[in-house]
């Protein structure tokens, strides 16, 4: 090694710095997939710099990846502590974002934002991954970058795959499946996964450079502090519907929850269907339930999500025809609500003719009949969250049954939308969250449920409310 290379910062570092036990686990792992953090300030981006240089430094000719979401992320947290810490010893080559270390092997910088952003990784081949920050990247991107390791090495290095991430984020369900409820599908094997958590308290250089950190993350609301103070993964960042509360409690003891084990539906209870239209996307139906307060209860869900041994593929539709959808819908109302007049409202997408046979064509040759839904987006949301929000009996006005496993699935995983904060982003699994809000729509509450001022709320100068029709 050269006097220059010898002085580079990198050995500095690495001669000084001390891992914490849970990064030593970090770096000791050779699973096929260690997933490091699931906390804030926990020392995730530094181990999985680290660990990417050592690798490098340990195996000649080694090709590891490095990859986070965005360009400025990337730039921030790796590229630009890593052109300091490696001058002198690793070169940079710019036009590929690439270290190269004088052993041959290169470490790629690399990010996925977007679909596009996935295909420049076709065709490469890496002996390590590693994904940051891997619940702000889709499980789809992720499983396509994964199929890019691969070894060509007779050395016997194993080759594995390193995340470090936060709860929260869009494939966040994905994570927590895995690494925190070890549930496993076809072609996954257990032994393959390990979790090493890590929170703030881990990291003794952060409590000590910066005691007020933790402070910010215990002053945080309620939900972000469980999420990222304790690493708790039943809540997270960035939430659309942050107030759902997911324990599944009897009717007669369901306060300060929104789901309900499944109950007999009075006869004299108005029954209601609510519907988002999907092909290569699932299609999602809701029944709907209402009792004489109009409290809702989703009772009933028909989503149609493809699926690989017992679990659902996210986002991704059967391809059933409108007429293999609509059938379904009348076999399962003629079973479950024999003889209701049901009342059904529709993503009014399904009225537009696209020069063919609009899709509620097939709908009326099946008796499945709806009304066009009045799906403005923000007042629709307002709506879902009047009904969500707990009376003063700690009851919403809107309940799922515990057996809608694909509602309860992907509506506490919405995100808000980086474009529009009273927005939800519509680039994920939202179909369900778009039939609950034309529901939602079909009877509009009044404000009055939201916490009451304790100032006269009538406004003289307001003009009257539009009249409409209100169905329940
Ligand atoms: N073992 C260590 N030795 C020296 N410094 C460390 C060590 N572990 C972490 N740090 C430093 O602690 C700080 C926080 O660590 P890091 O940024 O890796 O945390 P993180 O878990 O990625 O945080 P965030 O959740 O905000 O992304 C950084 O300044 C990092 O360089
Ligand atoms: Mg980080």
């Amino acid at each position: 090694m050269t006097r220059s290379a010898q002085d580079a910062l990198i050995w500095k570092r690495l001669r000084t710095e001390r891992p914490n036990a849970r990064q030593r686990a970090f770096f000791a792992s050779e699973a096929l997939h260690t997933m490091y953090g699931g906390a804030r300030g926990g020392g995730k981006s530094w181990a999985a710099r680290r660990k990417a240089v050592l690798l490098c430094i340990a195996y000649a000719g080694l090709r590891v990846l490095l990859v986070r979401r965005t360009m400025p992320e990337l730039r921030e947290n790796h590229i630009i502590p890593l052109l300091s810490e490696l001058d002198g010893y690793a070169q940079y080559r710019q036009d590929d974002r690439a270290f190269v270390f004088p052993n041959g092997s290169r470490l790629k910088l690399g990010y996925c934002d977007c679909d596009s952003d996935m295909i420049q990784y076709q065709g490469n081949e890496y002996d390590a991954i590693f994904f940051e920050e891997a619940t702000n990247l889709r499980e789809e991107w992720i499983r396509f970058i994964a199929t890019t390791l691969r070894t060509g090495r007779t050395d016997g290095f194993r080759t594995r795959i390193y995340y470090t991430c936060n709860p929260g984020g869009v494939s966040h369900a994905y994570f927590k499946r895995l690494f925190i409820d070890r549930q496993f599908v076809d072609g996954e094997d257990p032994d393959d996964y390990l979790y090493i958590p890590a929170t703030v308290r881990d990291n003794a250089v952060l409590m000590e450079r910066n005691p007020g950190y933790i402070k910010q993350l215990e002053a945080l609301p309620e939900n972000l502090r469980r999420a990222h103070l304790d690493g708790d993964w039943n809540v997270f960042d960035g939430a659309f519907f942050a107030e759902l509360r997911l324990f599944t409690k009897p009717l007669a003891d369901a306060t300060m929850t929104h789901v309900v084990e499944p109950f007999g539906i009075p006869y004299s209870w108005r029954i209601y269907r609510s519907f988002d239209w999907g092909y290569s996307k699932p299609s999602a139906c809701l029944w709907w339930a209402v009792d004489y307060d109009g409290r809702a209860y989703l009772a009933d869900e028909l989503y149609t999500c493809a699926a690989r041994g017992g679990a659902m593929i996210p986002d991704t539709g059967l391809k059933w025809s409108a007429d293999q959808v609509f059938a379904e819908i009348h076999r399962r109302e003629s079973e479950r609500f024999p003889g209701r007049q049901i009342t059904g409202v529709a993503d009014p997408a399904i009225w537009a003719e696209n020069g063919g046979e609009p899709i509620v064509a097939a709908a009326d040759r099946h008796q499945v009949y709806f009304d066009r839904a009045d799906h403005t987006r923000i007042a629709g949301w307002m709506q879902v969250r009047r009904r969500l929000q707990f009376g003063e009996d700690g009851r919403p006005m809107l309940y799922i049954f515990s057996t809608c496993k694909n509602t309860l699935r992907t509506l506490p995983i919405l995100q808000y939308s980086a474009r529009d904060p009273e927005d939800l982003d519509t680039t994920e699994e939202d179909h369900i969250a778009d039939a609950l809000r034309y529901f939602c729509m079909m009877s509009p509450l009044s404000p009055e449920r939201e916490a009451k001022p304790n100032y006269p709320t009538i406004d003289p100068l307001a003009k009257p409310k539009a009249e409409r029709i209100s169905y329940f």
